[in-house]
């Protein structure tokens, strides 16, 4: 059962408005899921929710990484059991620099006595940088600080690189890449590809799906998963948009939490 991932019935609340009204999903070691959907109905909300974003508050379901109840760990527990997010916006940190949060970070997630070497973490990382054909520099700048959009999410990618995670949830990794630095964090996507790996990927452009091939894609609609395919699914919103969906389903307003 590697890197399996169970949604069941998930709703998520904030400041008591209803935003996740019900997700189930079920992911295989190995898969790529995609999920797309209008703006607004509610798929950053399921990204934070899960890995435990303290302003969302779950109110049923459950989530379970290789049999592992996620929703009772706390955040960096969450991170220990192997769930990583890049997230749409990244925060800046000032004062951290981009090498100590993330040796600190690998290090959290290992045993006393058995943290990375300062010569191997330095290492890797610099041949991660490479790959992703990041200036060096950026090791020793303050986290996410002055970032250009493209940089931000370039550091996203690098650090997914470095964690080693179970289950990566991308979120509009491709918003403020240009088009070659698109190839490049894809092909960083696509290098971390194995069986035990899944890969949640919230997008809004078929352009992405044309880099990293998902198996799987949902479509969200008012805090639910309304729609799953195949990549066809992808191209088919690419050229149709999502009225034909709300027709099919009787969506008239397809935003979640702004119901009077
Ligand atoms: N921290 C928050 N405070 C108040 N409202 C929130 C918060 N987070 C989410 N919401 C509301 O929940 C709804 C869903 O937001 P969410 O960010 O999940 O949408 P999304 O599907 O990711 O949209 P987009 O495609 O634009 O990124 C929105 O109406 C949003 O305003
Ligand atoms: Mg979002």
């Amino acid at each position: 059962m590697a890197a399996d991932f169970v949604i069941e019935g998930l709703k998520a609340s904030i400041e008591g408005k209803e935003i996740l009204k019900g997700i189930n999903l079920k992911m295989k070691g190995g898969e790529i899921h995609a999920i797309m959907g209008p703006n607004g109905t509610g798929k950053s909300t399921l990204a934070s929710a899960l890995m435990g974003h303290p302003k969302y508050e779950v109110t049923e379901g459950t989530a379970t990484l290789e049999g592992e109840d996620l929703l009772e760990m706390a955040v960096d527990e969450r991170a220990r059991a192997g769930l990583f997010l890049a997230m749409q916006y990244p925060s800046e940190i000032s004062g951290v620099t981009n090498s100590d949060f993330l040796r600190s970070a690998i290090n959290s997630r290992r045993e006393e006595g058995s943290e990375i070497s300062l010569i191997r973490f330095i290492r890797q990382m610099e041949a991660k940088m490479k790959e992703l054909d990041m200036n060096p520099e950026f090791l020793h700048r303050y986290l996410n600080e002055g970032f250009s959009g493209g940089e931000k999410k370039r550091n996203e990618i690098l650090q997914m690189m470095m964690l080693d995670p179970k289950i990566v949830i991308l979120d509009e990794i491709d918003s403020g890449l240009d088009i070659d630095a698109l190839k490049i964090v894809a092909d960083g996507v696509n290098s971390m590809r194995s069986e035990d790996r899944g890969f949640l990927v919230i997008t809004h452009y078929q352009r992405l799906l044309d880099y990293i091939t998902p198996d799987y894609v949902h479509v969200m609609m008012q805090g639910r998963i309304v729609k799953s395919g195949g990549p066809e699914l992808a191209r088919r919103l690419e050229a149709d948009g999502y009225e034909w969906i709300k027709e099919e389903l009787g969506i008239e307003d397809e935003t979640v939490g702004n119901e009077a």
